[in-house]
């Protein structure tokens, strides 16, 4: 059994949000004041968690697991999550707390990280995400690289009049360290519905920001399923990533499939409805059962996203209930 839909695309590329909440209130997701936070009785234990991965990388053909939030690292059970996972894991997360737990969660089989870094100015990180944390997710960066949860992927999310300056010295810096930098176009789900596509700040022109570079289309890699368009930095190794989300979406080759963390599967991020799983699984449906309603689910996957369509709607949940 696979998580096939009607257009032919096959999920294989599992997100699970492990928590709603974060340390950070970045502005193109959450308020600073936060969120109504997801009562802890809807929120999946750690057991149930590890069943659903269970159902969907043994029954359902899921070869990859992506645990996201919120923020991951604020999962209590986070390392034995990622140690009963059976396939290839990796984490998108703020940093914040991983030179803490960068070493278990490599112990634990973790492969690697993605990191959201939107700015290297202290000042402006306080504006961005309402904490005074930067110090905090760069000495998280680091541990990761240094307990080898390697390549560390660095996310950053450029916006009008905030960072957009700043892709440049993003880019070097994650040149000097050898992390691989992408830069994500910013997508309308943020819980305030703050977004406006003029304001958006395309791949175009992120791209004419780091002309001084000399990038040139990186021939060895085929975009497929990944959502980054690669760029040699200077003739390589270096590499560097635009996901045009927005301006050149994916949706066609989309292999995602989406669980929050109330144990409702969305078969995209911009989804208008989801599947319940967990109110099944705890009267007692079996793995069989709770894999073909996954199955359900997926069939119902749109062709595509339809940001620049007129009629778009944002989901009703932002990005940290859904998962990244
Ligand atoms: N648009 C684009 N990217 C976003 N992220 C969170 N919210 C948005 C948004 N509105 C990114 C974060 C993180 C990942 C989970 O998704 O920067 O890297
Ligand atoms: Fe996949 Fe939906 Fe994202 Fe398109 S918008 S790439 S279908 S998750």
């Amino acid at each position: 059994m696979l998580l096939d839909d009607r257009y032919g695309r096959v999920a294989t590329d599992l997100r699970v949000s492990l928590t709603d909440r974060c340390s950070l209130r970045c502005s193109y997701c959450m308020p600073p004041e936060g969120l109504p936070w997801l009562p802890k009785d809807e929120i999946l234990t750690d057991a149930e968690v590890i069943r659903l991965v269970g159902i969907a990388t043994g029954l359902l053909g899921v070869t990859e697991v992506r645990y996201t939030g919120g923020e991951p690292l604020l999962r209590p059970g986070l390392v034995e999550i990622v140690r009963q996972t059976p396939v290839h894991t990796s984490l998108t997360t703020n940093a914040i707390g991983l030179s803490r737990l960068a070493v278990p969660l490599a112990e634990a089989g973790l492969a690697r990280v993605n990191v959201s870094l939107d700015t290297l100015d202290r000042d402006r990180f306080v504006a961005l995400a309402h904490r005074d944390r930067l110090a905090d997710t760069l000495a998280g960066i680091e541990a990761a690289a240094a307990a080898g949860l390697t390549p560390v992927k660095l996310n950053t999310v450029l916006m009008r009049g905030v960072n957009e300056d700043e892709a440049p010295a993003l880019l070097q810096f994650a040149l000097d360290h050898g992390y691989e930098l992408r830069f994500i176009e910013q997508m309308p789900l943020d819980a305030q519905h703050g977004w406006s596509r003029d304001n958006m700040v395309t791949a175009t022109e992120i791209l004419e920001s780091l002309s001084g570079f000399g990038l040139t289309p990186d021939l060895s890699t085929v975009r497929g399923s990944a959502p980054a368009e690669t760029w040699l930095v200077g003739g390589g190794p270096a590499r560097v990533g635009v996901i045009a989300s927005v301006t050149r979406p994916f949706c066609g080759d989309c292999d995602r499939t989406r669980l929050t963390a109330d144990g409702q599967v969305r078969n995209c991020l911009f989804a208008r409805g989801e599947s319940d799983l967990r109110t099944p699984m705890r009267a007692g449906a079996s793995d069989a059962e709770l894999a073909a309603l996954w199955r359900t689910a997926m069939w119902g996957k749109l062709p595509g996203h339809g940001i620049d369509n007129p009629a778009f709607l944002q989901p009703d949940r932002p990005m940290s209930s859904i998962g990244g």
